[in-house]
């Protein structure tokens, strides 16, 4: 069973998304609308069950730890605060057993309720999350629960319906660049504008993500730059796709798909990320908007078919292919 405690972090070696975790409240960077009611119902000793859900690396972890931070203390936090999270069990049993047991335990020294923390509660069968509901509905009394979710739709109604349920999106742009400036400060990290602009948008609002890309990057290379971050996440290069691009219009079909490939075979590259800078780029091109609207239309088809799994070998050919129709258009309209 995952019990939490509050013993300083060790620093030292320790993955920056846990070093770098907001203590409390006020550290976490984004929602307040969501902290200031948090925090208002806190003040007034009125905390109801909560339901946090959201994309990960968004701070619904964070919040929750930090509000049972502020209210108990260290050495009552292990008696007052059950946390469940991924690696736990998630069938009925847990719910009929561990949790029923803290739930139902009575808390001697101290009034005020026990917190139930149940991280990916997405990940709970059904039969446990109507187990759950009673065990909510029995000891309200003594005990708050926060369910912690991906997707709301996985949790069944008459548990969403007993908390207060908080939407944590994506992070915006504003608020990851300052963090990740704290942290490359922290830790002395040479890092160029395209790398941080990297960083930022290759996890799309998601902070765990960030910290983690920065983290493994300045430990490979010596200075964080968008072709650092793009190698060591395997993403392409700016060059790459110029290259891609550029071999698919101006050779023939046979030597376009080989090089293409074997750059491919060679980096690691997914024709997913290929796609989708390829299809940035297409927007810079000076195409006929004729012949874009033709091309565009047809990587959305290929991007298509690759999201339910087919062969990437044939959807690269029929990329390729969609590049030398476009040429052969341009050639005989000239
Ligand atoms: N709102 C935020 N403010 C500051 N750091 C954040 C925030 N959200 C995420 N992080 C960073 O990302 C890591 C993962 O956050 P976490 O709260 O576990 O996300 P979630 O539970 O939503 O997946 C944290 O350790 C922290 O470093
Ligand atoms: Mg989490």
């Amino acid at each position: 069973m995952a019990s939490t405690s509050k013993a300083p972090l060790q620093t030292r070696n320790l993955p920056w998304v846990e070093k770098y975790r907001p203590q409390t409240l006020d550290d976490l960077i984004s929602h307040q609308d969501i902290l200031s009611t948090i925090q208002k119902f806190i003040n007034e000793d009125r905390l109801p069950h909560l339901l946090f859900y959201g994309p990960p690396g968004t701070g619904k972890t964070s919040t929750i730890l930090a509000c049972a931070k502020q209210l108990y203390k260290d050495k009552e936090f292990n008696s007052m605060v059950l946390e469940l999270n991924a690696s736990d069990d998630r069938g009925i049993d847990v719910v009929r057993g561990p949790i029923l047991s803290f739930a139902s335990t009575r808390t001697i020294f101290k009034k005020g309720f026990k917190l139930v923390i149940l991280d990916e509660a997405d990940a709970m069968t059904q039969d446990a999350q109507n187990a759950l509901r009673r065990v909510i509905e029995k000891f309200t009394e003594n005990t708050r629960f926060c369910l912690i979710c991906n997707y709301l739709s996985k949790i069944i109604p008459a548990l969403q319906s007993r908390c207060t349920r908080f939407r944590f999106g994506p992070l915006s742009r504003d608020q990851i660049v300052p963090r990740l400036e704290y942290v490359t400060q922290q830790e002395n990290i040479d890092i160029s504008p395209d790398g941080m602009k990297a960083l930022v948008t290759l996890s799309s609002g998601d902070m765990r993500k960030a910290l983690n890309i920065l983290q493994s990057t300045s430990m490979a290379y010596e200075k964080v730059t968008e072709d650092s971050v793009h190698t060591c996440t395997g993403h392409p290069l700016k060059s790459d796709i110029a290259n891609i691009l550029d071999w698919a219009l101006n050779k023939d079909f046979t030597s376009a798909y080989k090089q293409i490939l074997h750059l491919k075979t060679l980096k690691g590259l997914a024709l997913q990320d290929i796609l989708t800078e390829v299809h940035l780029l297409i927007h810079r091109v000076d195409f006929p908007p004729s012949i874009r609207i033709g091309l565009l239309i047809k990587l959305a088809d290929i991007e298509y078919r690759l999201a339910s799994g087919t062969s990437e070998k044939i959807q690269l050919s029929s990329m390729v292919a969609a590049f030398q129709a476009v040429r052969d258009l341009v050639v005989s309209s000239a």
